[in-house]
């Protein structure tokens, strides 16, 4: 059955273990911590957990830089220690999902290091060399402004090596088998040790060719991933990041077999924080029906915020300059000409609007991905260096370090001055306080998941005849959603024509606020400024009355 395939209908929730929880008073948040506050997570209605890389690293890149891809950092903890998590996560029903950083290393690793001082040893062939510069050595940097090439000359090689991202992170040479081999073997490790999938990183730049001049990328490795991935766990899954053109996406889906299971919306994402920044919900509109078309048995990942920036890069550049000018109209805010390195409250600011654009996440056709600490509104440090602004200590309580640590200096310094510190933006005050952020969004998420149209269904985009509200409807064996999203500042009336049993009667899911057709059949409903509506057509006991699953939908 295609219920069977969980990442169609997951809420999923994306933390680093060194700024979630620290168990031992290190400063540094580890398994143990995060072991402490999986009820936490549990009690908010996660479904999966996604885990930033936590293998040994320098941890020049938050940790996007490994030395060793079979073992735990000792800052985190042990192996052991990460057994007893994911038994942990097991009794709570959570999946767990886990970084897969195969475009690169460390140039730490020993393999990279062996590559260097020997010539002749096997790894040599592990990584990208050249003996003269190519000429594309300062072309196609991932973090402009920062990184000032992609080749590199290393003084031990004598050669220059190949890297996408920063200088310490070589790209691994994928048309070498051995390299395919071990990436294999890393993910049959992990998998064995349980888990559900990975997040892989980086995925159009795994599928680059080594050779110059770099032409077609090669989705036959993807789709060797995934065919080894399916051998080894039925029910694992590949989350993969490519931020491309909706026209691009298909290749990476494949037939639904041979590539990603799931992808996060980046073409969705970008235009949802245009529609946020100017009201105008038509390009966005138009961002969902590109990306409408995907294979059955994958699913998007719809997101708001992650531990990167917000990348706005593929907007056109007037709309670009909008959301710059709403969300980080200082230099400092801005990052490598394309991002905002800012939170997602403090970019937002306005409550209603916080709530409109995370409703927006639940209501998206995909599978909603947190990001820590939004579900409580916490915001950004701009003194720390590029994306480190987002990545500060999850905000527990009002005591020491926000909760988070006892020790005196934490791996961030966590946020403790204005409007945004400890002091006042915390778990444990907002647990206590029936209208804050985090009971919003715990009835949020449970709403979310009492709507399985959301992940499962077909969905139609409704006409107001209303410019910046976003009316649509899913549909799922014989039961309909209705989710209506007011991008304007002002309060709206929008009228709904809808057909079909049952369609006279709108049941409110966030209040008490029913809907009853007029005589014509038409629902006039008043949506309030940044006001979002979420009905259940009929009736709440309709959902009771799913019909079984079509044949054609028993895959
Ligand atoms: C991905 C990660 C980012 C990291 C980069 C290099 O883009 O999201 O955080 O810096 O890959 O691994």
């Amino acid at each position: 059955m295609i219920e069977d395939l969980w990442y169609k209908n997951s809420i999923i929730y994306s933390l680093d273990l060194d700024t979630f929880m620290d168990g031992n008073g290190d400063g540094v948040g580890d398994l143990p911590g995060l072991i402490n506050r999986l009820d936490y997570l549990h009690s908010l209605g996660v479904d999966v957990l996604w885990l930033a890389p936590f293998q040994p690293s320098p941890n020049r890149d938050n940790g996007y830089d490994i030395t060793d891809y079979y073992g735990v950092d000792r800052r985190y903890g042990s192996s052991g220690d990460f057994v007893e998590f994911m038994n942990h996560a097991r009794k709570r029903g959570m999946r767990i999902i886990l970084d897969l950083v195969v475009n690169h290393t460390s140039d730490q690793h020993p393999w990279f290091k062996q590559a260097c001082r020997d010539p002749q040893s096997e790894y040599r062939d592990w990584y990208l060399w050249s003996k003269k510069r190519p000429s594309g050595w300062n072309k196609g940097m991932v973090f402009p402004g920062v990184q000032k090439a992609v080749w590199t000359r290393h003084p031990k090689a004598k050669a220059y090596y190949h890297h996408r991202f920063y200088e310490f992170q070589p790209d691994l040479n994928m048309d070498n088998p051995h390299v395919r081999a071990e990436i294999r073997r890393i993910m049959g490790y992990w998998l064995q040790l349980g888990v559900d999938g990975f997040r892989v990183d980086a995925v159009p730049f795994i599928l680059e060719p080594s050779q110059e001049p770099k032409g077609e990328l090669n989705f036959e490795y993807l789709a060797e991933m995934r065919q080894f991935l399916q051998w080894r766990a039925g029910h694992a899954a590949l989350l993969g990041e490519a931020n491309v053109a909706p026209k691009d996406t298909r290749r990476y889906f494949g037939d639904g077999r041979d590539g990603l299971n799931m992808m996060f919306n980046f073409w969705v994402n970008q235009h949802l924080f245009y529609a946020l920044a100017s009201g105008d919900t038509k390009p966005l509109e138009d961002a969902l029906e590109a990306t409408r078309q995907i294979p059955d048995a994958t699913q998007w990942a719809m997101f708001l915020r992650n531990h990167d920036e917000l990348d706005i890069d593929r907007l056109p550049k007037q709309r670009r300059d909008k959301v710059f000018k709403r969300f980080g109209p200082e230099p400092g805010m801005q990052l490598y000409h394309r991002g905002i390195r800012r939170r997602l409250a403090s970019m937002l600011g306005d409550r209603r609007h916080l709530e409109l654009a995370n409703s927006m996440l639940f209501g998206l056709p995909g599978s909603p991905v947190m990001r820590y600490g939004d579900e409580i509104g916490m915001g950004e440090d701009l003194s720390l260096k590029e994306r480190d602004a987002v990545r500060t200590p999850m905000q527990w309580s009002s005591e020491r370090n926000g909760g988070f640590s006892t020790a005196r200096k934490t791996v961030h310094p966590v946020i403790s001055e204005g409007p945004y510190g400890y002091q006042s933006i915390n778990v444990d005050a907002q647990r206590r306080d029936p209208g804050s952020l985090l009971n919003w969004m715990i009835k949020m998420i449970r709403v979310r998941k009492e709507c399985p149209e959301i992940g499962w269904g077909e969905w139609a985009l409704l006409h107001t005849g209303v410019p910046g509200v976003l009316a649509m409807c899913y549909s799922w064996r014989g039961n309909q959603v209705v989710v209506l999203h007011n991008f304007n500042r002002q309060p709206q009336q929008v009228r709904l024509v809808m057909e079909g049993e049952g369609c006279e009667r709108l049941v409110s899911l966030l209040d008490t606020d029913d809907s009853k057709a007029n005589r014509k059949g038409h629902h006039d409903i008043a949506l309030t400024a940044f006001g979002y509506k979420w009905f259940r057509v009929g009736g709440l006991n309709y959902a009771l009355r799913r019909e079984p699953a079509a044949p054609d939908e028993s895959h």
